[in-house]
């Protein structure tokens, strides 16, 4: 019978844990190849060697997921066109700023029946307005896309701990279960959800929270207030979601994208690490020169998502209903010291 054929769009962190899981199960499940191809953005390493050439001999990302096997059938390919023209089912999963540049590469280079996912928490923002990176992909390349989002550390789900996720799709529930079946594993349990916008936009917006929640930690704040935090910015992340899409659903906001992503990311992630050090330095030293410093080629996504947000509250008037959001951006870009991050909820917001 047929066989799906799976590319991996991207191979940082979560990009190698994505193989990862996905080549456990081609080996294991007739409908697909067992080969996974994964577009690497190649780079010459501090031994003079190409990445690709080090994934392919040792089975092992050195630089964005060290110490971790991604399976023999995992093939890095650092050549996008060749990556992805035998592929009918497409894994996006880079960092949300290089996306416009890959999917403008990509046009005509797919086939007309794939089917995308993207596991990329960020957006667009153009002049109609806000864009999500699925609908990017969709638009550019005129195929399908679905998302996967959730409470995913990579690091954790790289050495097999128990997580949830969250599949969000559009129309067609056959699909959602098919990447349910690819990337599903009994410490990875997967959960479709008939609601795109709502999944993609809690993994977009929670990294912001997360940018607040680590300003708490560099501040020494304690634990009440960082849940006031978390708990301000999931009723930020709901407004917002529902001003931009009627159809989202409450409901989404209670799946592991939703609450669980804010709780983890805002103990765990890079982005409350990163701000925590901006705090701590009193906004001293600039984001860009502390992601460099601390994250060795891994990149943030909440700084350039608060801006993106705040260019769409400002365009829409919506300031105000956003204290946290908005505060967090003023705050990354030094207009106010990290402190304001608890003083702004003293604006009193207007959401209901
Ligand atoms: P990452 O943070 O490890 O970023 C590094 C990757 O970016 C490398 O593969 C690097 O080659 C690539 N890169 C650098 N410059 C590039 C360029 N000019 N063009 C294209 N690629 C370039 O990446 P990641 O952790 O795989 O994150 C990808 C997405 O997944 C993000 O949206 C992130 O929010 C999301 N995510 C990450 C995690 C996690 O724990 N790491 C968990 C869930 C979701
Ligand atoms: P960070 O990018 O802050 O590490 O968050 C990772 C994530 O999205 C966990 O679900």
């Amino acid at each position: 019978g047929f066989k799906s054929k799976v590319t991996v769009v991207g191979s940082g962190n979560w990009g190698s844990v994505a193989a990862k899981l996905i080549a456990s199960n081609t080996l294991k499940l007739n409908s697909f190849h067992d080969e996974v191809r994964m577009w690497v953005f190649e780079e010459t390493l501090q031994t003079g060697e190409k990445l690709t050439d080090v994934i392919n001999k040792t089975n092992e990302n050195v630089k964005y997921l060290p110490g971790i096997r991604l399976g023999k059938n995992v093939v890095a390919d650092p050549d996008l066109d060749n990556a992805v023209k035998d592929a009918n089912m497409l894994v996006f999963v880079t960092p949300h700023q290089f996306m416009e540049g890959i999917c403008k590469r990509l046009v005509g280079k797919v086939r007309g029946d794939v089917e995308a996912i993207s596991l990329i928490k960020g957006m667009e923002v153009k002049m109609e307005g806000p864009c999500m990176i699925s609908n990017l992909i969709s638009e550019q390349l005129g195929i399908n896309c679905s998302v996967l989002m959730g409470a995913n550390i990579a690091n954790e789900i790289a050495v097999e701990k128990f997580s949830e996720a969250t599949v969000g799709y559009r129309h067609n529930r056959e699909i959602a279960e098919q990447w349910v079946k690819l990337f599903g594993t009994p410490y990875f349990m997967v959960t479709p959800v008939q609601d795109v916008e709502g999944v993609e936009l809690c993994g977009t917006l929670k990294n912001i929270v997360a940018i607040a929640a680590g300003f708490v930690d560099g501040l020494d704040m304690g634990n009440n207030t960082k849940a006031a935090i978390m708990r301000i910015g999931l009723r930020e992340m709901k407004a917002f979601s529902k001003l931009l899409f009627s159809s989202v659903r409450d409901s989404t906001f209670f799946e592991s994208c939703g609450v669980a992503d804010v709780i983890t990311t805002c103990l765990g992630g890079r982005n409350r690490k990163v701000a925590e050090a901006f705090a701590r330095n009193g906004g001293k030293r600039s984001f860009d020169e502390l992601e460099a410093e601390m994250l060795q080629g891994q990149k943030l996504q909440g700084v350039s998502t608060a801006r993106e947000v705040y260019e769409v509250l400002s365009h829409r008037g919506w300031l105000e209903l956003f204290p946290l959001f908005s505060t967090v951006h003023e705050i990354c870009i030094g207009h106010l010291p990290p402190s304001a991050i608890v003083e702004y909820s003293e604006k009193k917001p207007k959401l209901s």
